[in-house]
């Protein structure tokens, strides 16, 4: 199936974008100042977002790790079977303060499964951001610490999010618009 087949909209720019998350950087440069900060990226969603807020926290004092999660389910829809298929690669994390950061917060199982894994890490402290939140969808009590954009239930593509794994290199955000559920 090729997204060239499907009606799709623009949803959030790449303008939109970077000046959305340069407040995110500037909120969290002002709440970590001080601090030993570890961002825990979540793979593969998040790396695109990521690698663009760590840019705009500019603390020197930062260390970024990664962890891919992967929730079962179809294509277009999480299900509530989180798996670890990569932990983060530091043993003692006791020493930092965590921010998790994910692409999206849709069902919530995936944030609520990972806090709880990284909470028995015992790290100093743990936050969590993400750039796109459907609170519509919650299965799961869970709000973020830091959230980029409050969406409805729609299926977004671009900018990490994939449509069957492709399309997470397009530099902006779309949605699409006809029915694939
Ligand atoms: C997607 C998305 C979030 C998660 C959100 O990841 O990137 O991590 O689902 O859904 P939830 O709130 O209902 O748990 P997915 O596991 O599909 O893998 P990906 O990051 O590799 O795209
Ligand atoms: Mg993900």
């Amino acid at each position: 199936m090729n997204i060239e087949d499907r009606k799709w909209e623009m949803m959030f720019d790449s303008y939109i974008l970077s000046k959305r998350i340069k407040e995110l950087g500037d909120k969290i440069n002002q709440d970590y100042k001080g601090k030993n900060l570890l961002v825990i990226s979540l793979l593969k969603g998040s790396f695109i977002f990521c690698a663009d807020l760590v840019r705009a926290i500019d603390s020197y004092n930062l260390t970024v790790n990664f962890m891919t999660t992967s929730s079962y389910g179809r294509s277009t829809e999480s299900s509530g079977n989180v798996v670890v298929k990569s932990d983060i690669s530091i043993e003692d994390i006791s020493n930092f303060d965590v921010l998790i950061v994910d692409d999206i917060t849709d069902t919530a199982h995936t944030m609520d499964f990972v806090v709880k894994h990284i909470a028995k890490k015992n790290p100093k402290s743990i936050r969590t951001c993400v750039l796109l939140d459907k609170p519509s969808r919650r299965e799961v009590d869970f709000t973020a610490d830091y959230i980029g954009f409050e969406i409805e239930d729609k299926f977004v593509v671009g900018y990490g999010f994939d449509f069957e794994d492709r399309y997470r290199n397009v530099p902006y955000i779309f949605c699409v618009t006809d029915e694939l559920r």
